[in-house]
């Protein structure tokens, strides 16, 4: 996809709008940049279409991490059946959002005794990780004088290829390792915890459906494997999901169709057979808010350095870590990026482009977010956007860094 295609979803009548809204008078409306801006009609059709290719029978979960802003939170949590949890600041945020308990999962490794016995108290599925973690959410329970709910979090013996982070298959901090399900449920059974079922996510940011169905095949197979060896009724089957989106030039969508009739035939052939009250769930995190995202800059400065134009602006990867190569990118690699001018289509507007380095404010070659990018020519005062930015963006980047104020956020 081309950086036209990334801004297509934004452009009304010629204009870069968010919600609807020109991004200058947006940008007037915050009052300050840098800022990010997300587009709730954006989140809603994505997850829309989601729902639409998954079917009736199989749930969505909303991975709470990809962007944890309360007012999204609140916007997603209405229409997705989940809200999955890193943290118990994470699960405060779901439960603020009207999340019904029974409907948020809490996983990841190194939770605390103090988040289990949140956790335990709030009554949200935990996702185990580990043996230890198992005892320690018992004890959480058994302090408290109530019954955990919980999950295994499974580490597969198998890899998915082709994501962008691998979370699963060979040694791993996540989950229990397939071959340790057995004794660790022999455990359980003798704990008093009311178990599920089980968990496997394996990979994220994944654009190859080919890939992904096949991924789904095996934790299906692995999922029902394990779940016959729990005598009571298995009522939660989660299933990860991984739906990556493109960043780069070479990048395509998803083929969403085809991941979503792939589940759907075998929830229907596989496990509903088995287990026909269970609920099914499809866990997504960027691919329902990742695109709906802008990072809005202004520029600063402009330089000239033995021949190569530096536009520098108010922003940078204290805000947006992801758009400098920095965050799980093995070769960087530009985000779409361009100018608020782009679409807006006003008098003032050259159509005059340049050959520039798009550099942020921090005092380190690592602040690079755009690396000789063909943009319009911008003056200091411009603003500089950053497409694919409402997944991973504010809260994965080390804000503190360089001591510079914290961007807005805004929900259009
Ligand atoms: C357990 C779990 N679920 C969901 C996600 C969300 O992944 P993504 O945003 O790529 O959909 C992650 C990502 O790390 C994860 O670890």
């Amino acid at each position: 996809m081309n950086v036209d295609d990334h801004v297509a979803p934004f452009v009304h009548e010629g204009r870069l709008c968010v919600g609807g809204i020109e991004l200058h008078r947006l940008a007037e409306q915050v009052g300050s940049t840098p800022f990010f801006a997300y587009d709730r009609g954006l989140v809603s059709r994505r997850i829309a279409a989601t729902r639409a290719a998954l079917g009736s029978d199989i749930e969505l979960g909303f991975a709470v991490k990809a962007n944890p802003m309360p007012a999204l939170v609140q916007h997603v949590a209405g229409s997705v059946d989940w809200l999955d949890v890193a943290s118990a600041g994470e699960m405060q945020v779901a439960l603020d959002a009207g999340k019904e308990p029974a409907a948020v999962s809490f996983a990841g490794p190194g939770k605390t005794d103090a988040e289990l016995r949140r956790a335990v108290a709030a009554g949200v599925l935990l996702e185990l990780e580990s043996a230890g973690e198992a005892r320690r959410a018992a004890a959480a329970g058994s302090a408290l004088g109530l019954r955990p709910r919980v999950a295994i979090r499974v580490n597969p013996d198998f890899t998915v290829k082709g994501s962008g982070m691998r979370m699963g298959g060979g040694p791993q901090q996540f989950g229990v390792d397939v071959e340790q399900v057995p004794g660790l449920l022999d455990e359980l059974s003798s704990t008093d915890v009311a178990l599920e079922g089980f968990h496997v996510f394996a990979g994220s940011q994944n654009l190859h459906a080919e890939i992904l169905v096949e991924a789904q095949r095996q934790t299906v197979q692995l999922l029902l494997e394990l779940a016959v060896k729990w005598p009571e009724e298995i009522t939660y089957l989660n299933l990860g999901g991984g739906f990556g989106i493109p960043y780069f030039d070479r990048d395509q969508p998803l083929d969403l169709r085809a991941v979503g009739e792939n589940l759907q035939r075998l929830v229907a052939e596989e496990v509903r057979p088995a287990h026909p009250a269970a609920r099914v769930v499809v866990e997504l995190g960027r691919y329902l808010v990742g695109e709906a995202g802008l990072y809005v800059t202004r520029v600063v400065d402009r330089k000239t350095s033995r021949g190569k134009t530096y536009v520098v602006v108010d922003g940078g990867m204290h805000h947006q870590l992801a758009a400098s190569g920095n965050f799980g990118q093995v070769i960087r690699r530009n985000y779409p990026l361009t100018t608020g001018r782009v679409a807006a289509g006003t008098e003032s507007i050259g159509t005059e482009t340049e050959r520039v380095s798009v550099v942020g404010a921090l005092c380190t070659p690592l602040d690079l977010l755009g690396d000789d990018v063909e943009l319009q020519r911008t003056e200091p005062g411009d603003l500089v956007v950053l497409l694919q930015a409402g997944a991973y963006g504010f809260t994965a980047s080390p804000t503190r860094f360089l001591g510079h104020p914290d961007p807005a956020e805004i929900l259009v």
